[in-house]
């Protein structure tokens, strides 16, 4: 990679950032398209996000990628917001169109995108179980509903949550108890984990969101979980003969269409994906 005077700038900007793997994803993304991109982490307390985003404007910098905390406060400090952006109140790639900087959230259409290359998942009509209703729950659910999923169903731990989560499904969106949990789950045609819930092989305390014994043979599970690549819950689960993905795809897809918004080009998945297992494994 030659850094030139003419280098487009682009970066994540959140606060932890060391550790993201956009950095490694996108530079192996701009190395193989052979374009004069690159790509930076821009770690910025919450304090700070303002005085970044004047920075960001006058510095001319291309793009941005936006983690946590800063993924709903940066709203309001853009120029434009996409329509997804306003209804999840949550921007996660920013672009800088000639000085207006305008939201958008890849994360849920990313994931569809990682869904369909994966196992070749169609989610119209589908019977969907997400556990979680955090930011990444909350984008998914709304490009479920977006996409014609039949019936999303939505549980957890903070019930408040959960209810205004389902919400953005749209009319096939709800909210579900505990108890009416297992009957959902074994019919489910799709079973999403949205939590870090056994992220870690060492945690001891509850390593699944979601019982395997609850699914079976011709459901598919996705565990958002990038880090390990598979986790517990998964390995389970592919013991019964269900269909089960990890969540690097939607890492890999988010990322394409943040590569797409700012470039305007393909992005290479490939070599996106071979970097990003190079640097987990
Ligand atoms: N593959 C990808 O591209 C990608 C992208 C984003 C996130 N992720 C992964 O997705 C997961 C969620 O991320 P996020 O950004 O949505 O996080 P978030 O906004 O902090 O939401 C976390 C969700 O998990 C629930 N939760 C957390 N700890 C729990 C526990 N011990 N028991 C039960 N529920 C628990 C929370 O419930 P409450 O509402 O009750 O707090 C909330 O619904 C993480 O593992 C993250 O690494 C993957």
């Amino acid at each position: 990679m030659k850094i030139s005077g003419s280098t487009n700038l682009v970066g994540v900007i959140g606060d932890p950032v060391k550790h993201s793997l956009s950095p490694v994803i996108l530079n192996a993304a701009f190395n193989k398209a052979k374009i004069d991109w690159v790509y930076a982490a821009f770690e910025t307390p919450e304090d700070k996000l303002a005085d970044a985003i004047k920075g960001i404007r006058a510095l001319r910098i291309a793009g941005l990628s936006v983690t946590m905390p800063h993924k709903s406060n940066i709203c309001t400090l853009l120029d434009e917001v996409s329509e997804s952006s306003k209804i999840l109140e949550a921007v996660n790639c920013v672009v800088n169109d000639e000085g207006k900087l305008k939201g958008y959230n890849t994360d849920g259409d990313g994931f569809l995108d990682a869904l369909s290359h994966d196992s070749g998942m169609d989610v119209a009509d589908k019977k969907v179980l997400v556990v979680g209703a955090g930011g990444s729950a909350r984008s998914i659910i709304y490009s479920l509903g977006k996409a014609g999923a039949g019936d999303v169903a939505v549980i957890n731990r903070t019930k408040e949550k959960g209810f205004d989560a389902a919400k953005l499904a749209g009319p096939t969106g709800r909210h579900i108890e505990e108890s009416d949990m297992p009957a959902f789950a074994a019919e489910a045609d799709l079973v999403i984990n949205a939590t870090p819930i056994g992220m870690s092989h060492t945690e001891e305390k509850q390593k699944f969101p979601i019982e395997p014994n609850l699914l079976s043979k011709g459901q598919l599970a996705v565990d958002l979980i990038y880090h390990p690549i598979s986790t517990p819950w998964l390995e389970e689960l592919k013991k019964r003969g269900v269909e089960a993905h990890g969540g690097l795809s939607m890492l890999i897809f988010q990322a394409a269409r943040a590569f797409k918004l700012w470039t305007g080009q393909q992005a290479p998945l490939v070599a996106m994906r071979k970097a990003a297992l190079k640097k987990i494994q």
